[in-house]
């Protein structure tokens, strides 16, 4: 029997990985979205029945406040609305909190480890504005929006408040296509990546226009980032760092823990356009080597046209368990750096990284259940975390940027 849209009073418990809190009703774990621990809330059934070993449901009415709690600022943002943002209803300062109870948290029961995680606000604005790259959902109308939280229904944003102040006008026209991905670079320069296209597009003042393949439809293809004093080509809907403030501080802290000398041998693993191969390369100098492993086409290329003026840094365009396999990394590496896609290394990797006993493993990674998996085979292998910095990179939501620093367990 579904229980979907029954009311239950629920004393919020700790934050979760995945943007809600878990309460408990009946000796049943309910996951409870749009409270904050220590609240007395309504929390109506989403999702479950009375055989579901959890529930899934919306705080549609508070009973007990806590303290942190704030109006949301996007319209549409809250109980059955749109899931971009999870954390609209939380002051900045306590999205911060909850973001590093839950790398806590995952690091003690995935990997055994007890870190106090303090994570860092690279942005000190009001957490909206920020999002330079926003994949859109069409609407029936035409309309672009977001999906409502674990549904494909299309909730019409107009604009999204967190989305680049620069993208605001792609959401006021319809667009007769599939999805759309709006993309502003750095250096200003917006493109639409568009997927499905059936009519003619809305005439808008853009750098470009591609297609979900990165085939050119009109204009560039392709947009330029800069990151320090260096510039990166990154094609189509290429990887790059959605946060303006994400690559500049992300290098700062990859280097930081790298410690790249002249002369040493780094790999960089799942190196998308060479944001840190980059750095990495001019670190370690004529003398030194540095191998990007990266399996997109598009992004290798552009790694290639990045990384040109540096001889010392060669990409590979290959899946990271073959170039480890193959030797296309060297058996011998002073530092892997390592920036998995959500899914984490996994176990084979991580112990290809480790048989080759690099002095230093720095893991930047955006889901913290996956990095406290890696960290956990890491530790089989040998390694203990020397480090761990959070940075709070996607306000609003509960996605976090963590840098982890692994050295050889002391003999
Ligand atoms: C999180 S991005 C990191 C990119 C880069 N480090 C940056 O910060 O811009 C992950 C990259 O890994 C690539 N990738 C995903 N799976 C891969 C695999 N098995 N082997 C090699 N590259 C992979 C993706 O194409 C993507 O460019």
């Amino acid at each position: 029997m579904s229980l979907v849209g029954e009311r239950l009073a629920v004393e919020v418990g700790p934050v979760a990985h995945g943007g809600h809190c878990v309460a408990r009703h009946e000796g049943r774990v309910v996951f409870v979205r749009h409270a904050l621990p220590g609240e007395r809330v309504v929390a109506t059934v989403t999702e479950g029945d009375a055989d579901s070993r959890f529930l899934r449901a919306d705080a549609t009415q508070v009973l007990k406040p806590a303290e942190g709690r704030v109006e949301p600022r996007c319209p549409v943002s809250g109980p059955g609305g749109c899931g971009g943002c999870d954390f609209q209803h939380v002051d900045l300062a306590v999205q911060r909190e909850l973001l590093g109870a839950v790398v806590a948290e995952q690091l003690q029961r995935l990997a055994g480890l007890e870190v106090d995680v303090v994570v860092e606000a690279p942005d000190h604005g009001d957490g909206l504005g920020w999002r330079t790259r926003v994949g859109y959902a069409v609407g029936d109308d035409d309309r672009l929006g977001l999906r409502r939280h674990r549904s494909h229904d299309v909730v019409p944003v107009d604009p999204c408040p967190i989305a680049h102040p620069a993208l605001a006008d792609l959401t006021s026209l319809p667009w007769p296509a599939v999805r759309v991905e709006g993309v502003v670079s750095s250096t200003g320069e917006r493109l639409a990546v568009v997927e499905g296209a059936r009519g003619d597009l809305p005439s808008l003042d853009l750098h470009g226009v591609v297609d979900e393949r990165g085939r050119h439809v009109s204009g560039h293809d392709q947009v330029t980032e800069r990151v320090r004093d260096r510039s990166f080509r990154v094609s189509g809907s290429g990887f790059w760092q959605v946060h303006p403030r994400a690559a500049g501080v992300l290098v700062d802290a990859v280097l930081d823990a790298a410690r790249p000398a002249p002369g040493e041998t780094v790999a960089d693993l799942y190196a998308g356009v060479g944001l840190f191969a980059a750095f990495l390369g001019e670190a370690v100098g004529e003398s030194g080597l540095v191998v990007a492993v990266e399996s997109g086409g598009r992004a290798t290329q552009d790694a290639e046209h990045n990384l040109a003026d540096l001889p010392q840094a060669v990409v590979a365009r290959a899946g990271v368990q073959p170039a480890l396999d193959h030797h296309t990394v060297p058996p011998e590496v002073d530092v892997v750096v390592l920036d998995p896609p959500r899914t984490g290394a996994k176990a084979k990797v991580v112990r290809a990284i480790a048989a080759r006993r690099p002095s230093r493993v720095v893991y930047v990674a955006c889901d913290p259940a996956a990095l406290a998996r890696d960290v956990a085979t890491f530790a089989e292998e040998g390694y203990v975390l020397d480090r761990l910095r959070a940075f709070a990179l996607f306000p609003m939501t509960h996605h976090v940027e963590c840098v982890a620093l692994l050295v050889p367990a002391p003999e």
